[in-house]
């Protein structure tokens, strides 16, 4: 076991340039690559740099095989927050990736645990995820695993936080208590499970903001724990954080 390589960056805006080299490295590097793709607020700056160098530098997306971590269940595919329509927006939509080439689970699929055990042979069939870039949440929470008493190995649907609710929907956050149907509209996800991510070969994970930084200092210094889902990715050999200052300053301190 290796202890993560940390990037630190000034700002997001760093984070943002320095993940997009990571990544167009890897992908001009082999002839074939599957990634493993996050949503959330932090790696819209990464996307966005991706495409700047497929339209500026030539990256090209042809050979790229894409798995993203997460989607919500039950919502349509059309769902303006569905991660599928946030993907397309910020990323598929600009570059040329295969029809086809790119997945995520089917928010609309009738078997739950049919549309897990798909989702879950589908990468295995691509060979598996390359590099898988990663969130975090405030609380620890990768993908969808959400910290509790045991975390699932597989992908596999996730009931979400109070926390990570209100944060993921900060405009809706007032409505929860008087509007109970809006906060069950998006109370299931699928996510890979922590077995998943850890079977990439390559993990990369970006964070900005003092609010992450907790959490990150505790995964990579505390107690491998359910409570701190981030903390697992001590039992993998090859793992990268770029961060920005807030979210890692505790990184420069002595433990
Ligand atoms: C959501 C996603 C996670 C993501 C997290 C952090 O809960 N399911 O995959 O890592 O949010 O989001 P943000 O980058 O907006 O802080």
């Amino acid at each position: 076991m290796r202890p993560p390589k940390i990037h630190l960056e000034d700002d997001h805006a760093g984070v943002s340039r320095r993940a997009g080299e990571i990544v167009s490295t890897a992908i001009r590097g082999a002839s074939r690559l599957v990634l493993g793709l996050p949503t959330g607020s932090t790696p819209i700056g990464t996307y966005a740099e991706l495409v700047r160098r497929h339209r500026d530098e030539g990256l090209s997306f042809q050979q790229v095989t894409t798995f993203n971590l997460d989607e919500y269940q039950g919502i349509p595919r059309s769902d303006p927050e569905s991660y599928r329509t946030f993907m397309c927006r910020h990323l598929f939509d600009h570059v040329d990736v295969a029809d086809g080439a790119w997945h995520l689970p089917d928010p609309e699929a009738l078997d739950a645990g049919a549309e897990t055990r798909r989702y879950e042979a589908a990468i295995d069939d691509a060979g598996g995820m390359d590099l898988a870039i990663l969130g975090i949440g405030a609380n620890g929470h990768i993908a969808f695993n959400e910290p509790g008493d045991a975390l699932t190995g597989p992908t596999h649907v996730a009931a979400l936080s109070d926390d990570t609710w209100s944060r993921n929907f900060p405009g809706l956050a007032a409505m929860r208590e008087a509007h109970p149907e809006v906060r069950a509209r998006y109370s299931t996800a699928y996510t890979v499970g922590i077995a998943t991510i850890l079977r990439a070969r390559r993990i990369l994970l970006l964070a900005s903001g003092q609010a992450k930084a907790g959490a990150l200092a505790g995964a990579v210094r505390g107690s491998v724990t359910p409570r701190n889902p981030a903390s697992f990715l001590q039992l993998h050999p090859d793992v990268t954080m770029v961060l920005d200052r807030a979210a890692g300053g505790w990184s420069r301190t002595d433990a």
